[in-house]
């Protein structure tokens, strides 16, 4: 259960650099492509012909050709050739919004119609000097709503990233939730502690002690439909926390689009943006590497989370303070599919 009418993070630019991919974006099979100009292009993942993947094909002058047998077919779902066929007559097939943005390229897999490039989220650590940013692709078999939940509630940082973010002060000082128009903001401020081990590393990484105490902070930011911003850091205690000024701290992003691929799996997007030593790409190598071991630690614990729900749907799940975060973004949610089915029920009673 996802909204459709929305932008969602389909790929990187780099995964359709050398030929189509096929990708299962909200239920709909995509073939994205680099089409006329080297614009991206997504077409349905369907030759017209017999059925078959356009993903498996070539891309030829702009054109995306069929694997099969052949089939030559515009950016715009029409068939334009086939080695010694007449395809006049060949029906055009679906074609989706796309759009290659702040190294992302974005798909509307709803409604063609409302699909508005401005709604697209600006990501302000993009093509900007200040700022660095590695990340990569996992691919989930989990309800994109698990990882939201995830996101929104760092509590499980304790027990899932023992060994890297994880303290027991993310336990004692309880967080915050506020609502704010269509964004959900959990915020957590922790001062006076020791820095974990992932934030020891960033902090020798910006040329600072990583042996006195800090101040940590966690503001987690829920934006419909699938994106957690979060932004995270450490400064050395007594400088102002989070409004320390950049010589006394680190300071990052934690960017994630989950993307739902199915109702039970996601292709989840992440990476970090930095707001420090931009041009240490060694760092950057680091940064992602670590983050990309501690993301690792989350994939079972929410595969096996999606299994138990799915065997056992009766089960009324707890609500604690702690789930605030998630509970409010899927409300956003809930409101949002709702408007889509309104939506679609008046479109069908004028038709
Ligand atoms: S199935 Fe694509 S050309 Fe035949
Ligand atoms: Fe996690």
């Amino acid at each position: 259960m996802f909204p459709k009418n929305a932008w969602y993070v389909a790929c990187t630019p780099d995964e359709i650099d050398a030929g189509p991919l096929g990708r299962k974006i909200c239920g709909e099979s995509i073939a994205f492509y680099r089409g006329d100009e080297k614009r991206v292009a997504a077409l349905e993942d369907f030759c017209p012909h017999r059925g078959a993947p356009l993903s498996l094909g070539r891309v030829c002058e702009g054109k995306l050709v069929c694997g099969y047998h052949g089939l030559s077919m515009g950016c715009d779902g029409k068939t334009v050739s086939m080695p010694g066929q007449r395809v006049r007559g060949f029906p055009a097939i679906r074609t989706f919004p796309v759009e290659e943005r702040y190294g992302f390229v974005w798909v509307w897999p709803g409604d063609a119609a409302l699909a508005d490039k401005a709604l697209i989220p600006h990501q302000e650590w993009f093509d900007n000097d200040a700022w660095a940013f590695g990340g990569g692709l996992f691919h989930i078999a989990c309800d994109y709503r698990l990882m939201i939940d995830n996101l929104m509630d760092l509590t499980h940082e304790t027990y899932v990233h023992s060994n890297s973010i994880g303290q027991k002060e993310i336990d004692e000082v309880p967080c915050k939730t506020q609502v704010d128009g269509n964004q959900v903001v959990t915020s957590r401020f922790m001062e006076n502690i020791e820095a974990p081990p992932f934030w020891k590393m960033a902090l020798r990484g910006n040329g600072l002690a990583d042996d006195v105490a800090v101040d940590r902070w966690q503001i987690c930011r829920f934006t419909p439909p699938a994106s957690v911003m979060i932004e995270v850091g450490v400064a050395h205690a007594g400088h102002g926390g989070y409004n320390a000024s950049a010589e006394h701290k680190v300071y990052s992003v934690v960017v994630d689009f989950m993307t739902p691929e199915t109702d039970t799996s996601i292709h989840y997007f992440w990476g970090m943006a930095r707001k420090f030593k931009p041009e240490d790409q060694a760092l950057t190598d680091s940064i992602r590497e670590g983050q990309g071991k501690i993301f690792s630690e989350d994939l079972q614990m929410l595969e096996l989370q999606q299994r138990n729900l799915l065997d056992h749907p009766e089960r009324a799940l707890l609500m604690l303070n702690i789930d605030a975060g998630g509970v409010q973004s899927r409300k956003i949610l809930d409101r949002m599919m709702a408007a889509e089915h309104a939506l679609v029920a008046t479109s069908g009673d004028a038709a």
